[in-house]
């Protein structure tokens, strides 16, 4: 950058928003307003980029907006990217929304011009007035014309370029292999060096690392000019051309603002700094060392959340509002780390506002609201966050050498205290303990399957609602394991959730009540009243109490009265959920002949999309059972046994040798389901007999393709395995067979020769894995001259002090290093700094004479902005800035 003029304050990042657009309305751009946060299309659930509002106009559509018509336009896009929060705040690099400044061409101008005027906004002293000589650019790999273009229309040196494959150069990043479909193209990049203040990397290092802090992209120029349309059935990628060719480029705000304000990072830009001041107000903690992550958390998710909320996201506990309520919460537990123990972060809302609005002018009337969101749910949160971590320090400390946590605790730290599980995963983290995230999902969903048994639709709301209404009428005459088509009388109407919803009672109907693992049916009702007016309802669900069927139906036509005669139709749903209870009948019979007749059933669930079977069993299944399990139940589906059902008196059915679910109460009279059958398999007959009152298939071959998905564990001594049948197995083989070829593909083989390839790739990894480290070891006695270097030794409190800086080494070979320099120079102390890492060592004698290693690096690395400790003779660290380490060593050494 040209050296700022110190008596002009440099420009706000609500100056460079303004500058930008103002500078492509210049040439000749139409300045639309940003997408909301809101996704415009589902492939993603937040907008994540500039363009994603205007994939119609690159396909073709009309360049016509409610601002004027158009086919150059610029935009600054909000843009969120919330699913590696983690690390927000950690590093100072993340940021769960950012802002892309953005200009598109649809089938206007090209790449000439595009590139063009990103030159001048950047370098011109009338716009951002950059240093021409401090900017690099990548370009596709075969992207001559681009080059042409930097080199001879702006005189960029060829050295300053550096062409990458699809993975850097193609957006978005290797579209044509991976998807997603849609526009897509290659695309040039622009990086600006912020000089060796930031690291001594070079460019060419760059190209090689991929990683810098000192070469910063602030803007990506795209030439979407194909439109991926999937794979061929050689497995390549069909990219059609679009109709016309098109720009669409990204330029980082937050990036450019911090290189126009030459500070380190984001955080220490004007839109942050005021931010973090005023964490640091309210909580009296100042905003340094490790406490400092606290700051940068609250002060980016304070900015994230108001502006989502702003956009119109409720918190909830479901989608988009509870990946915000997340964040939120994160934030919310590290102003509790600052000590802030009532509801802060509400309070930074006006802040935001204030440094935001010149941008997003809504957000001055969403204030309000924002701020009554925030603190109702800081609010919330903060009432059981300080029992929940009392409990998850209580739990984290019982957990002695093993290092995980256990997926009920982790679920009952969600359930109770409101945890969000990466929240506790991220406690845990900083604890050297794992999460045991199978386990959460499995309590998870036992959880959710007994409040759907419980609540919602089911009884205890019901009896609140109409238990009287329910109690007094007939039982429901079910047609439906005959009849998907049948006629009944409505008994009663009562009134549901929202306003078309209704719970309708029949005297009669086809559609299945919720009952022994099997999901209520759903399809529609139909009528005609008696002045001729048709109407309409959809039958979301069925459930049933004693014997009363309550339909849940949504009215969209019509009214629906007492007395009224309607037509149920049950949905086609109905055949896939009975190819899986026959099927789940068949599984049971299977697995009592290949385990013993040991396996007793524990639980199931029947639904259209898959079947799931719980099982006593004390050990996991084999491959050789499972395949056993599965051949078995695939050869009696092929035999095609009928499916016989009858009603019959229990102590028959007991007689006859029926299974009964354990604990289940059955009436007098029971249903009972058969299948009988011999194949000429391993001498394996099927005799199924079930007490079931599901609905099933009438002969086995109905069922169609049976596939056993998974086998494991759900509680001691109990089993669960999944399973698909019919068009659910085959849909689910396919998606297999596709993922399989792409990854074959992406190797460049069949799936035959993955295993192969695989292997060979690991043997190759290995190799060049040794290779480099190796390399590394030779680079770091390179760079310490073979033991001259750092034969400069000094004095630090009675300790004789050799240190050395390498770069491009860390891990093992830094390490490695350190004990060659503490041999080599007979110091008593050595320290080894290299671009992001720092060891020391001592000597065993200056141990004994009471040096410490791990306490000096504490020191350096705090210098640093990094942390680390370790022994007496030992220690390292992570820092992001070496040299500053070794100044405060050279300080320290005076
Ligand atoms: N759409 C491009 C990006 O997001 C500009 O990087």
């Amino acid at each position: 950058m040209t050296a700022p003029d110190s008596t002009t304050p440099p420009l706000t990042t609500a100056d460079i928003r303004r500058k930008f657009l103002e500078f492509f309305q210049s040439k000749g751009h139409l300045i639309l307003p940003g997408h909301s946060v809101i996704a415009p299309d589902p492939t993603t659930m937040f907008t994540v980029a500039g363009m994603q509002q205007f994939k119609p106009q690159f396909m073709g559509a009309p360049a016509v907006f409610s601002q004027g018509e158009s086919k150059r336009v610029t935009t600054a896009q909000k843009c969120v990217r919330m699913d590696d929060i983690e690390n927000v705040g950690r590093t100072r690099r993340h940021l769960s929304l950012f802002e892309m400044m953005g200009n598109f061409s649809f089938g206007d101008y090209f790449k000439r011009d595009t590139i063009a005027w990103a030159w001048e906004f950047l370098t011109s002293p009338e716009w951002m007035g950059f240093d021409r000589d401090r900017l690099y650019v990548t370009i596709y790999v075969d992207d001559d014309e681009a080059f042409g273009y930097w080199t001879e229309d702006h005189g960029l040196p060829a050295d300053h370029i550096h062409r990458f494959g699809a993975d850097e150069n193609f957006w978005p990043a290797d579209a044509p292999l991976q998807g997603p479909n849609g526009p897509c193209g290659p695309c040039s990049e622009i990086y600006y060096d912020r000089g060796p203040k930031y690291g001594d990397d070079t460019w060419a290092d760059y190209a090689e690392t991929r990683e810098s802090a000192r070469f910063l992209e602030v803007w990506n120029l795209v030439f979407p000019e194909f439109d991926r349309q999937g794979l061929d059935e050689n497995g390549e990628p069909v990219l059609a051309p679009l109709p016309f060719k098109n720009i669409d480029t990204g330029m980082g705000l937050e990036r450019v603002a911090s290189v126009v304000q030459d500070v380190p990072d984001f955080y220490t830009n004007d839109v942050f700094a005021p931010l973090i001041e005023k964490i640091a107000e309210l909580s009296g903690r100042p905003y340094e060392g490790e406490q400092s992550v606290s700051h940068r958390v609250i002060a980016e998710h304070a900015r994230s959340v108001s502006m989502v909320i702003a956009d119109g996201v409720a918190l909830s506990n479901t989608g988009r509002g509870y990946v915000v309520r997340k964040v939120l919460r994160r934030a919310s537990r590290h102003a509790y780390l600052l000590g802030l123990t009532e509801p802060s972060i509400y309070q930074l809302v006006p802040l935001v506002v204030e440094r935001m609005k010149d941008g997003y002018p809504e957000l001055v009337t969403e204030q309000g609201r924002v701020q009554a969101a925030i603190l109702a749910e800081e609010e919330r949160f903060l009432r059981t966050l300080e029992g929940g971590m009392q409990r998850l320090n209580g739990l984290l400390e019982s957990l002695g050498d093993e290092k995980v946590l256990s997926g009920e605790d982790a679920f009952t730290l969600y359930d109770t205290y409101g945890f969000p599980l990466d929240l506790t995963q991220e406690i845990a983290a900083e604890h050297g303990v794992d999460v045991d995230v199978t386990g959460y999902e499995v309590a998870l969903e036992r959880a959710q399957e007994t409040a759907r048994a419980g609540s919602k639709f089911g009884k205890s709301e019901l009896f609140d609602a109409g238990a009287e209404a329910v109690q007094n009428l007939p039982q429901t005459e079910f047609v439906g394991y005959d009849l998907l088509d049948a006629e009944g009388e409505v008994l009663a109407v009562l009134e549901g959730e929202g306003g078309t919803h209704r719970t309708v009672v029949l005297d009669r109907t086809p559609f299945y009540a919720e009952g022994g693992g099997e999901v209520g049916d759903t399809g529609r009702l139909e009528w005609t009243n008696a002045a001729g007016e048709r109407g309409e309802g959809r039958v979301l669900n069925t459930h049933k109490v004693g014997g009363v069927f309550l339909h849940e139906v949504d009215v969209l036509s019509g009214e629906l009265s007492q007395g009224q005669r309607v037509r149920g139709v049950v949905g086609p749903e109905r055949a896939a959920i009975q190819r899986h209870h026959t099927a789940t009948h068949l599984l049971h019979a299977a697995l009592r002949a290949v385990l013993g007749s040991g396996v007793r059933q524990a639980g199931s669930l029947v639904a259209p999309g898959r079947l799931r079977f719980d099982f006593t069993h004390a050990a996991a299944l084999s491959a050789e059972e499972l395949a056993a399990v599965e051949t078995l139940v695939s050869r009696w589906v092929s035999a095609n046994f009928p499916v016989h059902w009858q009603e019959m008196p229990i102590e028959a059915a007991k007689a006859a040798g029926a299974t009964a679910l354990f604990g289940e109460k059955y009436g007098d009279t029971v249903r009972v389901v058969n299948v009988e059958g011999d194949v000429d398999y391993q001498g394996a007959a099927v005799h199924s007999m079930e007490l079931c009152g599901g609905a099933h298939v009438r002969r086995t071959g109905d069922i169609g393709a049976f596939v056993l998905l998974s086998d494991e564990n759900v509680a001691a001594g109990v089993r669960r395995i999944e399973a698909l049948a019919g068009e659910a197995a085959t849909a689910w083989v396919r998606g297999q067979l596709g993922q399989l070829g792409r990854a074959a593909n992406l190797l460049n083989t069949g799936s035959e020769g993955l295993e192969d390839r695989i292997s060979g790739l690991q043997g190759q990894l290995r190799g060049a894995e040794k290779e480099v480290v190796q390399l590394k070891q030779q680079l770091a006695e390179a760079q310490m001259g073979g033991g001259s270097a750092g034969g400069d030794i000094r004095e630090l409190g009675g300790y004789r002090v050799a240190a050395v800086r390498l770069s491009g080494v860390e891990g093992g070979a830094l390490r490695g290093a350190a004990d060659k320099l503490l041999e080599s120079s007979g110091a008593d102390l050595v320290v080894v700094a290299s671009d992001s890492g720092l060891v020391v060592k001592a000597s065993k004698d200056a141990v004994a004479r009471g040096a410490h290693a791990g306490q000096l690096i504490g020191r350096l690395a705090a210098a640093g902005g990094g942390k680390g400790g370790g022994r007496p003779d030992m220690a390292q660290a992570g820092v992001q800035n070496a040299d500053a380490a070794l100044a405060a060593l050279e300080s320290a050494l005076g």
